[in-house]
This record gives structure tokens, sequence and C-alpha cells, in this order.
């Protein structure tokens, strides 16, 4: 087995982040345009916070990615956690080079970054690291993957604890308007370039069952007001939060037609 290698993001590999995540798919048009949101967004963070993403190298080639931010940086959490790092995900698509340590070394670099004095904490002591570890069905589950690197599930996040104790989220409760009662909105992001393409297609689909639905789509780091109003949930109908996700088709339809059905009622 060659090398592994860990570099933070920066201008000169930011398309590698790319070629990890969007692996056989980098000629999708709707996936380009998720690209271009998400580069974007990158070079905004570099720029604004210092780094934020880091990639593996294995024999030279990029093949895992980790994506993170301060709690402090995202402008849709009201409240945030002082010296809380947010670990978003982590990916090892190649399945010749998983099992080998790629992941491991990304997560160890922000650890290890963690417990000094990096950049985008702006002084403040690290405490805790926090993740949401959503599932895609796709190689070793996150939560696993974070649960063998020391993790612990705490208030439905995975942490690990760095100089400080752990306090939870602050809970945060939809109120949608009068508009939002008669639409349906979907809330994308642009830190990952899955995010829109999957809007788009809950929009096209929830379209082809409601011709007479308004889908509206939010970016949550554009419009946090908006974000922040809905819970920062990813689909509402209604005004009603549609529980199940994108991968949970059967039970969001259901969910959806109960959705429409009673504001059509109202
Ligand atoms: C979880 C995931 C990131 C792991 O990637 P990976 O590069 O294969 O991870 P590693 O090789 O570092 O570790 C995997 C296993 O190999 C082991 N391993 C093998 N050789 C190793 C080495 N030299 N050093 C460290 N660990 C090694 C690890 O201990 C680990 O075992 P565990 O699962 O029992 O803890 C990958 O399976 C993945 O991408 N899963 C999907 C996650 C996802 O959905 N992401 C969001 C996509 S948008």
């Amino acid at each position: 087995m060659g090398p592994i290698t860990v570099r933070d993001v920066d201008e000169s590999n930011l398309e590698d982040v790319f070629r990890v995540c969007s692996h056989g798919k980098l000629d999708d048009p709707l996936q380009q345009k998720g690209i271009e949101l998400r580069r974007s967004w990158l070079r905004r963070m570099l720029r604004d916070n210092g780094s934020c993403a880091k990639i593996a190298y294995l024999d030279g080639a990029p093949v895992a990615q980790l994506l993170f931010y301060t709690e402090g940086s995202a402008p849709f959490i009201p409240r945030p956690r002082r010296g809380v790092v947010l670990l978003r995900c982590v990916y090892n698509p190649f399945k010749e080079a998983q099992g080998k340590g790629a992941s491991t070394a990304l997560l160890r670099s922000l650890v290890e970054e963690c417990r000094g004095d990096p950049q985008y904490l702006k002084g403040v002591r690290c405490r805790f690291i926090a993740s949401e570890a959503f599932n895609t069905g796709e190689g070793t589950p996150m939560e696993k993957f974070y649960a063998s690197n020391g993790f612990v599930k705490k208030n439905g996040e995975m942490v690990l604890l760095i100089n400080g104790e752990y306090a939870p989220p602050v809970k945060l409760e939809p109120h949608p308007n009068e508009s939002d009662k008669g639409q349906a909105i979907v809330i994308y992001n642009p830190t990952c370039e899955y995010s829109y393409p999957s809007a788009m297609r809950a929009r096209d689909l929830l379209n082809s069952i409601y011709p007479e639905l308004t889908v509206k789509l939010i970016d949550q780091w554009e419009d946090p007001a908006d974000s922040v109003r809905l819970g920062n949930h990813w689909l509402t109908v209604k005004g009603a939060q549609i529980i199940s996700g994108w991968y949970e088709r059967e039970s969001m339809l259901r969910e959806v037609a109960k959705a429409v059905e009673k504001g059509v009622q109202r």
C-alpha cells in the first residue's frame, strides 16, 4: 500500500473535492450546478474563515474528503455554541481505496488541529466536535465510522470532546408564515454538491404528483432567515414538516399527501 497524505483544501487543490465527491458524476449537468454552488461556497469560506475541508491522497490520488466548519460560521444557526466544530461529512467513494486508513487520517488531522489553535476557531478554544451522521446507504455508515473513532451519541449528534464539556444544540421550532402554508419549500445547502440536485429532484417529483402545488427552493446559506423560520428542515409542505428523508421515498410521499390534503381542507 502506498502512502496516505492529508492536505487542507485551498485554491490549488479545490477541484480534488469534486474528483472525490462527484466521482462518476462530473459530466451530469445538474451535478455541475451543485458543484458550481459548492465551489463558490468553499472559496467564500476559505477567504472568510480559513480551512473547511481536507482531502486524503493515496499514492498521490485524491480518495477521501472531510468537510467541517464552526457552528458560529453558519448563518442559519441562531445562538451558535461557542468553540464547537461541526463535522459535516466524511466520504471515500472508491472501493479499492476503502479500509486503508484514508478517512481515519482525515479525522485524526481534524482532531489534532482542534486541540491547537486553528485559524477557523478565531482564537476560541475548541470545546468539542459534533457531527450529524446521516446515512446514504453507501459504504460504512458515518455513525459507525465516528463511533469507532471515539465519538459518542448525544442528542442525535455524534460528539468528540476536545477541550470542554458538551452542550446540546439549540432546538429550533418552525414558525411557518401564511405564504409557507400555501406552498412546498425545499431547503438545500451549497456545502454538498448533491444537495441542490436533490432539491431539484424533489421539486420535480412534487410537481409531477401535484401540478397545482408551488414548490420553492431556498439556499440555507443565502437565505438563512427563511431557513430558520422553517426550523432548518429540509422539506415543508403547506406548513407541515415532512419528517421522512429523500431516501425514504414511500413514507415521504405519504407524509406529503397528508400535508397537501390537510392544507386543502383548511
Ligand atoms: C466511512 C468511510 C468514510 C470510511 O472511509 P475509509 O477511507 O474506508 O476509512 P478508513 O480506511 O480510514 O477506515 C475504515 C476501516 O478500515 C480500518 N483500517 C484499515 N487500515 C487502516 C489503516 N492503515 N489505518 C487506519 N485504519 C485502517 C479502520 O480501522 C476502519 O475500521 P472500522 O470501520 O472497524 O473502524 C466510507 O466507508 C464512506 O464514505 N462511507 C459513506 C459515508 C457517507 O455516506 N458519506 C457522505 C457521502 S455524501
